[in-house]
C-alpha cells in the first residue's frame, strides 16, 4: 500500500488512479497528517502530490519528509523538499504551464526512477515557483532548459520532481510510476490485491441499514459486475428492458451469470411494442437516440418499488469524463448516448454509482475477483440503443432481424476462430442501399452489410483492426449464404477520427 499526502491539487485523484491502475493500493492523506500516522499506516512508499499553494503558505508536519520509507515528491512537495534540505525556491514571473521538454543527466543513468526512460521526453508542467537552487546533498537527474527538473536525496530516499507524471500528456508517467513502485518501493505487482479496498469500504458505508438496491442491467460487462457487488452486500433487484434491439444472446448470457446469484431477482421488461410504437419508420439517427433515451426512462419509472428505494448504475469513470461539461474545453456534440440524460426530475430515488471511479479494465478486474466467469467479462462493448443505430434508414422489424442475424455469425465466427479477443469492438451494420447480385442463376436486388472491427482503449480513438482476410472473406460467403436479405459484404477500414464506431 502506497500514501499520497494530498496537498490540494487537482490531480491527486489522477496519482491514485496511475498507482492502483498499476494494481497497488493506495490511500489519500490529507496534508495535515502526522509522521506518526503515516508509520502506523504501514506504507511501502509515499507519493506528496502538487498543490496550488506557494511554499510557506500551508502548514504541515515536515518530518513527514523524514519517514524512512521510499518517497516521492511532486510539483510543490518536490519544492518544499528543495527549501527544506537547503535549495533555493524563488517565484518566477515566467511560470511554466503545460508542455516542457526535460533532458536527463549523467547521473540519472544509475537512477531506478529514471530507468528506461529516453535521453528526452515531454513531461507536464505546472508551476508558478521555481527551484533555482538544488540542496548540496542533491543529485540532479532531469533538466529543463537548462533548470533543475527533478533530483535525489539518495540518503532520505526522497525523489522529487518538478513536473506532473500523473496527467496523461507527461510521456514516461507510467513507467514513472511503475520504476517508483515496483524497483524501488519493491511492490510485488498484484493485479489484484488492495485495488478495492477504498471501494468496499465507502459501499458498507452507503448501504449500512439498506436491504434491498435496484439496479440497471443492460447485459454489459459494468451493469453486470455492480449487480454482482452489491449483492454481496443486499438483496439486488436487477431490472433488465428489452427494448428490441438486442442481440439474439444478450439476455441469455446475462441470465446464465445472474442465476449463479441468489441474492439478485432478475426482472425483465419486455418493452418491445413499446419501442417499435415509437421507433418504426424513424431514420434519423439523433431522433432514434432520443426516442430511445426517453423510453428508457419511461420503462424504468413505471417499474421501480413506489417508496424509499436505493438505484444503482453501472457508470463508470469514462462515462463520467465524456460527459463531463468542462467550460474550459467546449465539446461538440457528437452523439446523444441514450443514458446520459439522467433521471428525470422528481423521483425521490438516491442514486448509487459505485464504479464512477474506475476504468473499464479496473471494472473487469473487479469483475473477475467477484469470479464472474472471463469470456464474459471480455465481451465487446454494445451502445445501449442497440441494433436501432446498426440497422439505417427507416426502422423496420425485418431489418433489424436480419442485422440480428448476421451479428449472430459474424461474432460466433470471430470466438470460434479466437479472433475475437484481438478485437476491442465488433459490429455488422446493415446499409439502406440495395446492390444487384447473382445467386444460382438468378437476379438479387438485395441489401449490403457492413463489418467493422476496431481495437481501441477508451473509444475515443480506434482502428480498424486488420483481421486476416481470408477469415473475412469465409465470415462474409457465410453470412450471404446464410442470411436472406443480404449480398454483398463490405468491409470499414476507417478509423476514429475521422469516423466513429458505430455508424451513427
Ligand atoms: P462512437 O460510435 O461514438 O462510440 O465511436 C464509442 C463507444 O460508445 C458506444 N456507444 C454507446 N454506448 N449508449 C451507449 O451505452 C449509446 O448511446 C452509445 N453510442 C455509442 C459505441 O458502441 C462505442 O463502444
Amino acid at each position: 500500500m502506497i500514501g499520497i499526502v494530498d496537498f490540494g491539487s487537482q490531480y491527486t485523484r489522477l496519482i491514485h488512479k496511475n498507482v492502483r491502475s498499476l494494481g497497488v493500493g493506495a490511500q489519500i492523506f490529507p496534508s495535515d497528517v502526522s509522521k506518526d500516522e503515516l508509520e502506523k499506516a504501514k506504507l511501502q512508499g509515499i507519493i506528496f502530490s502538487g498543490s496550488p499553494a506557494s511554499v510557506g503558505e500551508i502548514k504541515f508536519d515536515e518530518n513527514i519528509f523524514e519517514i524512512n520509507l521510499p518517497k516521492l515528491a511532486i510539483c510543490f512537495g518536490y519544492q518544499v523538499v528543495a527549501k527544506k534540505f537547503g535549495g533555493k525556491v524563488e517565484e518566477q514571473t515566467a511560470r511554466e504551464y503545460g508542455r516542457a521538454v526535460v533532458s536527463r543527466s549523467r547521473e540519472s543513468f544509475d537512477d531506478l526512477l529514471f530507468e528506461g526512460f529516453p535521453q528526452e521526453s515531454i513531461a507536464w508542467m505546472s508551476h508558478g515557483d521555481s527551484v533555482t537552487g538544488l540542496p548540496s546533498q542533491a543529485k540532479s537527474l532531469l533538466t529543463s532548459e537548462g533548470r533543475p527538473a527533478a533530483f535525489c536525496l539518495e540518503k532520505s530516499q526522497l525523489w522529487a520532481l518538478q513536473f506532473h507524471p500523473e496527467v496523461a500528456h507527461s510521456q514516461e508517467g507510467i513507467r514513472l510510476f511503475e520504476n517508483f513502485l515496483f524497483k524501488i518501493c519493491k511492490i510485488e505487482r498484484s493485479i489484484e490485491a488492495h485495488l478495492f479496498d477504498d471501494l468496499y469500504e465507502k459501499l458498507e458505508k452507503q448501504l449500512k441499514g439498506i436491504k434491498e438496491v435496484t439496479c440497471a442491467v443492460s447485459g454489459g460487462v459494468d451493469s453486470t459486475v455492480l449487480a454482482v457487488l452489491l449483492a454481496k452486500f443486499v438483496k439486488v433487484r436487477a431490472l433488465f428492458v428489452n427494448h428490441g434491439f438486442l442481440r439474439n444472446y444478450d439476455q441469455s448470457d446475462l441470465e446464465e451469470i445472474i442465476k449463479k446469484y441468489p441474492n439478485i431477482d432478475f426482472k425483465v421488461i419486455d418493452a418491445r411494442e413499446i419501442f417499435w410504437n415509437e421507433l418504426r419508420g424513424v431514420s434519423d439517427p439523433e431522433e432514434k437516440r432520443k426516442i430511445i433515451g426517453k423510453l428508457f426512462i419511461d420503462v424504468f419509472e413505471k417499474n421501480l418499488p413506489q417508496e424509499n428505494f436505493m438505484l444503482a448504475q453501472g457508470t463508470i469513470y469514462s462515462d463520467v469524463i465524456e460527459s463531463a461539461d468542462n467550460p474550459n474545453a467546449p465539446t461538440q456534440k457528437i452523439k446523444s448516448h441514450h443514458n446520459v440524460g439522467g433521471l428525470p426530475p422528481g423521483i425521490k430515488v438516491k442514486l448509487l454509482e459505485p464504479l464512477r471511479d474506475l476504468f473499464k479494465d479496473e471494472v473487469r478486474i473487479l469483475g473477475k475477483s467477484l469470479g464472474i466467469q472471463a469470456d464474459f467479462l471480455d465481451r465487446h462493448p454494445f451502445p445501449g440503443p442497440g441494433l436501432s443505430i446498426r440497422v439505417l434508414g427507416p426502422l423496420e422489424e425485418k431489418w433489424v432481424e436480419i442485422a440480428r442475424k448476421a451479428d449472430s455469425i459474424f461474432i460466433g465466427e470471430l470466438k470460434r476462430r479466437n479472433l475475437y479477443s484481438k478485437v476491442w469492438q465488433a459490429a455488422a451494420v446493415l446499409l439502406p442501399i440495395s446492390t444487384v447480385g447473382v445467386m444460382g442463376d438468378g437476379r438479387t436486388y438485395e441489401r449490403v452489410l457492413a463489418l467493422r472491427a476496431v481495437t481501441s482503449k477508451e473509444a475515443m480513438t480506434a482502428e480498424a483492426t486488420e483481421l486476416p482476410w481470408s477469415d473475412l472473406k469465409e465470415i462474409a460467403s457465410m453470412i450471404v449464404n446464410e442470411v436472406r436479405g443480404i449480398n454483398r459484404v463490405v468491409f470499414d477500414l476507417t478509423s476514429k477520427p475521422p469516423a466513429t464506431i458505430e455508424w451513427e
